[in-house]
């Protein structure tokens, strides 16, 4: 199968699996966490079906579309391994659904990082609400959900949470008192089309290492 066969696969199946997501909490209340922002597709998909839902959205780096930029209050930009855990104590066990689309062209690192990244989304997650992702995770309390029709086993995954109270905050690490954000850098602000006086030093940049992105 070519590359562009199998990017069309992924993205078919990624937009399926949020469609029936989509479905699976119509009747749960709470926030959309997206991580991944990406060029902004599957952000601008997930708004598009659920208009009415704030969505939290994470990503080391802002490289989105322009029309794809979240709000300032919801982005969260920075590594999800620190960021994460900075909203802990904004939104405990509050989200409905949460979409895991975070990694780079590594599949050894991806699925390690999922897992990581996975561990850490369990505490901003309510009781049987639905995640998104890709690749596969195996925790305790997390099933996985048939897949909608068309897409194959394996191409994307979908699971219900279970969380009991021992399993839903790790043991370590509680939030931190002082809210970690730090004030974006001058070429972040730059590539979103944004002046430095139009960003709030709480808002947005977190934990960004200058010399890699900057
Ligand atoms: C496949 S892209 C997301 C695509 C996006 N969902 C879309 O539809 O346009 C993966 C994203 O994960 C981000 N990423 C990779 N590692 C990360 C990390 N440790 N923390 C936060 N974001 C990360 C990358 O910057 C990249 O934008």
């Amino acid at each position: 199968m070519s590359r562009l066969d199998s990017f069309i696969r992924r993205v078919r199946a990624q937009r399926a699996c949020l469609n029936h997501a989509a479905e699976l909490i119509k009747d749960m209340p709470g926030p959309l966490l997206e991580l991944g922002l990406g060029n902004g597709r599957t952000y601008d998909h997930l708004r598009e079906l659920m208009p009415q839902r704030d969505i939290y959205v994470f990503d080391r780096q802002l490289a989105a579309h322009a029309d794809c930029i979240p709000p300032r209050e919801f982005l969260i930009l920075g590594d999800g391994r620190k960021t994460l855990r900075t909203m802990w104590g904004k939104i405990p066990h509050a989200a409905a659904l949460a979409h895991v689309d975070i990694g780079t062209g590594d599949v050894r690192e991806n699925q390690r990082l999922a897992a990581e990244l996975m561990r850490l989304i369990a505490p901003l997650m309510r009781q049987n609400s639905v995640v998104v992702g890709d690749p596969s995770i195996d925790l305790p309390g997390w099933h996985p959900l048939p897949l909608p029709t068309g897409v194959r086993k394996g191409r994307y995954h979908i699971y219900r949470l279970s969380l009991g109270p021992s399993r839903a905050r790790p043991a370590a690490s509680p939030p931190p008192e002082r809210h970690p954000f730090q004030s974006p850098c001058v070429s972040e602000i730059a590539r979103a089309g944004l002046k430095a006086g139009d960003v709030p030093p709480s808002t947005v940049l977190a934990d960004i290492d200058p010399p890699s992105l900057c």
